[in-house]
């Protein structure tokens, strides 16, 4: 095997400590506010068919003209990796029928997307989503913004900026797209090559485009809403008061259209100023998906795990990262010991203590090398003489100091240097003789 193939794929990254423990954290703490607001987990697989993306995300897009990583399987059917994982939930929605409405679904998991990779944007990357199916109603939608917001605080995110526009009706498109194609005509010839391209197959884009040609033009324009139908203001409106009443700031841009074809009414994305090109650290809005003839409503989430944890990191820039727990290494000087020892990780492990050792023991100075590269806190030292009298010999790693204690006063010192002071109750609530309620 050359060394060249000991790398990942170019845009797919291992995960490994100290890093993961950061990723673990986040989800930690999301699943915990997603039950909250009355959210449970579902795991799609990675492989659909790929018409459960081509038709609800769109022919037109980006996604599925130029990144989708699309084969077929042994048995000539075309399947891709998905590239996100709302258009799966609705395809497991779809399938439950009548029973699926006001279902409350996350998922955390990797998406592919074979994209340009560059700083910010992998080929494999990861997502946090929710999506509430049914509920058509601007409330639905505020709350999902609600959601995430919790989200971002609770991971201590500060610093996002929300924008938030309407892609209105299904029933608007026409007069959205008319309405477009007259006002861009008289600059069709000043506009990007693949804008002119879009002009005739997805004319939304062009108000999107990056290059500064094409932004000036789009700024020209009248807002989307002007096209719309009177029903998709009065619910932009609606979220807009929504929006206000639970205090959450964002800023209205009648240019956001979001890459996905499947969206109505309210879209929304989600930066934070830390990540530079690829600033998006989330995206969503309502939806509407054809799924198998059956027509399936909904609103949702998703923000870029790998966006989120560059974000984190610039902000505790300085403060040390988050530690893995730190072992006890049982050191055993002799083959009885040695035994005794492996009885004794067990005892630990069961207690929920994190312990190690070597597996072929070797000298004393050799076990001690182990317990400071596994970062031991404690070392227990056990030979003939410990096994015989019972004793237990613990060693502090940081100072050396040494105790001699029997098995109860072990386990209480190891249990007592494992609690986490942030999460022990004050003396005086402990003490408190009223007790609390
Ligand atoms: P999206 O905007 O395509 O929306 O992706 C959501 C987030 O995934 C982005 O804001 C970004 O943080 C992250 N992301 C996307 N592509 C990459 C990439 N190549 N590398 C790293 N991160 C990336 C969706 O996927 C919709 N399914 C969201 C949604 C859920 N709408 C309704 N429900």
């Amino acid at each position: 095997m050359s060394s060249g193939n000991l790398q990942p794929i170019q845009g797919m990254s291992d995960l490994s400590a100290p890093e993961i423990r950061l990723w673990q954290e986040i989800e930690g703490k999301a699943r915990r506010i997603l039950s909250l607001y009355g959210y449970e987990e579902i795991r799609t697989p990675v492989l659909e068919y790929t018409s459960v993306f081509t038709r609800s995300i769109g022919d037109a897009t980006d996604i599925v003209q130029k990144e989708m990583y699309t084969f077929e399987d042994r048995g000539g059917r075309q399947i891709s990796l998905r590239p996100e994982g709302t258009a799966s939930v609705m395809r497991y929605a779809a399938g439950l029928g009548p029973e699926a409405e006001g279902l409350r679904l996350y998922y955390i998991g990797p998406m592919f997307r074979c994209e340009r990779p560059q700083a910010g944007r992998k080929r494999q990357f990861h997502q946090l989503g929710s999506e509430m199916i049914g509920q058509a109603s601007p409330a639905a939608d505020v709350e999902t913004l609600a959601l995430q917001m919790h989200l971002l605080s609770s991971w201590g995110l500060e610093g996002c900026s929300v924008e938030i526009n309407t892609r209105g009706l299904p029933e608007d498109r026409q007069a959205v797209a008319e309405g477009l194609a007259a006002a861009l005509q008289p600059h069709r010839e000043a506009l990007c090559e693949d804008c002119r391209r879009r002009f005739d197959a997805n004319i939304l884009r062009i108000l999107d485009c990056k290059k500064d040609a094409c932004k000036k033009i789009a700024d020209g324009l009248p807002p989307v809403t002007d096209f719309m139908s009177e029903a998709s203001r009065q619910y932009l409106d609606e979220v807009k008061r929504l929006l206000d009443l639970l205090n959450i700031p964002v800023r209205l841009n009648p240019r956001l259209v979001r890459g996905l074809d499947y969206y109505v009414h309210t879209v929304w994305e989600i930066t934070h100023g830390a990540l530079g090109a690829q600033n998006a650290i989330a995206g969503g809005g309502r939806y509407r998906m054809e799924m198998d003839g059956r027509t399936i409503d909904g609103v949702g989430f998703a923000m870029g795990l790998e966006r989120v944890v560059s974000a984190l990191q610039a902000a505790l820039q300085g403060q040390a990262p988050v530690a893995g727990e730190r072992p006890v290494w049982l050191v055993s000087m002799g083959q009885k010991a040695f035994e005794e020892n492996m009885v004794l990780a067990q005892t630990l492990r069961l207690r929920g203590l994190s312990c190690g050792f070597n597996l072929t023991p070797g000298s004393m100075k050799s076990q001690m090398r182990a317990a400071n590269r596994a970062q031991a806190a404690q070392a227990i030292i056990r030979g003939d003489r410990e096994i015989e009298s019972g004793a237990f010999l613990l060693k502090n790693m940081a100072d050396g100091v040494q105790q001699e204690l029997d098995m109860p006063a072990l386990l209480n010192t190891l249990l007592d240097s494992r609690i986490d002071p942030a999460h022990t109750p004050a003396k005086a609530e402990t003490t408190n003789p009223a007790g609390s309620p």
